[in-house]
């Protein structure tokens, strides 16, 4: 069994990055601008963003974290991301979710505009992305891409499971995954929540991903020998031994799957950094796209 180092991997990514833009910068053009807002102060949130922010300082872009109550209106929400679509020195437009339960995610993601929209939420980015046209793709699936690609794992004619159809993960790595590309070219069965036989279906995966946010709910009599398992949970579980208060568990019983695997991601480690240089590729990408 081997280790898909997301950490490795997305230093790896980052350090690239950070030579490619001081390099743009020294030509004279502008500093990549990245603007991240947190409604309320959820902590899984606070810590995703806070890890945006700094990874944007390590690599050399600029970064502003907009912060909003939790009571704060949709509109005034919806007036800060249009500030933000009109100014010319901000070139991504991320708001973490989930949002309270006031504000509509759809209208929000609705009104970033498709050019600064680095999280590829859009609808414009999710149907150019389904039609394989070059566009920002959602941050997560896009980083699993681009770990396979580092640690050149061999996709083509793989059948892959995909656990969970969330528009943020679940959906866009299936479409990824079946894409005439490298890494692609899967056969891709994604299962759900009224799935059927389950677990003979994840004993079919050469790959499994992992995204239903339910602690440790793959164990190894549903991993099939020499799978590559990609685990994108992390649920946040009380444990009174932590000075946190809780540690961090994957979708994945980790110690008892990862013997039968070929390829295996660690939580944390393994999908959440990985995230993160994908935002900051998209960022840099809309950056060249505008200047
Ligand atoms: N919440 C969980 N994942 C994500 C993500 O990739 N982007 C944003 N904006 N919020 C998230």
């Amino acid at each position: 069994m081997k280790i898909l180092d997301g950490k490795l991997a997305a230093q790896a990514i980052k350090g690239e990055l950070k030579i490619t833009v001081a390099q743009w910068v020294i030509e004279g053009k502008k500093v990549p601008h990245l603007a991240a807002i947190l409604v309320g102060n959820n902590g899984a949130s606070e810590t995703y963003v806070a890890a945006k922010v700094k990874a944007c300082e390590e690599t050399g872009f600029k970064s502003t974290l907009i912060r909003m109550e939790e009571d704060i209106s949709e509109f005034k929400l919806l007036e800060k991301i249009e500030q933000l679509n009109n100014d010319p020195d901000i070139d991504g437009i991320l708001v973490q979710l989930p949002l309270p339960k006031h504000i509509s995610s759809k209208k929000v993601i609705n009104t970033i505009d498709p050019d600064k929209d680095v999280d590829g939420f859009h609808p414009v980015s999710v149907g150019k992305m389904v039609e394989g046209m070059p566009t920002f793709l959602p941050a997560t699936p896009y980083g699993i891409m681009l770990l396979l690609e580092h640690y050149k794992i061999n996709t083509k004619g793989k059948h892959a499971i995909v656990l969970g159809r969330s528009n943020i993960v679940g959906r866009p790595i299936s479409i990824l995954l079946s894409g005439n590309a490298n890494p692609g070219n899967c056969t891709v069965t994604i299962c759900h929540s009224h799935t059927q036989n389950l677990k003979d279906i994840c004993l079919q995966g050469d790959i499994i991903i992992a995204a239903i946010g339910i602690p440790e709910y793959v164990k190894p009599d549903m991993v099939k020998d020499g799978a590559v398992v990609i685990d994108v949970g992390i649920t946040r579980v009380e444990d009174a031994s932590r000075k946190s208060g809780f540690k961090l568990k994957g979708d994945v019983e980790y110690d008892t799957v990862a013997p039968k695997c070929s390829w295996i991601t660690p939580v944390p480690g393994g999908v959440g950094p990985m995230t993160i240089a994908a935002l900051l590729k998209n960022t840099f990408n809309s950056c060249i796209q505008k200047n």
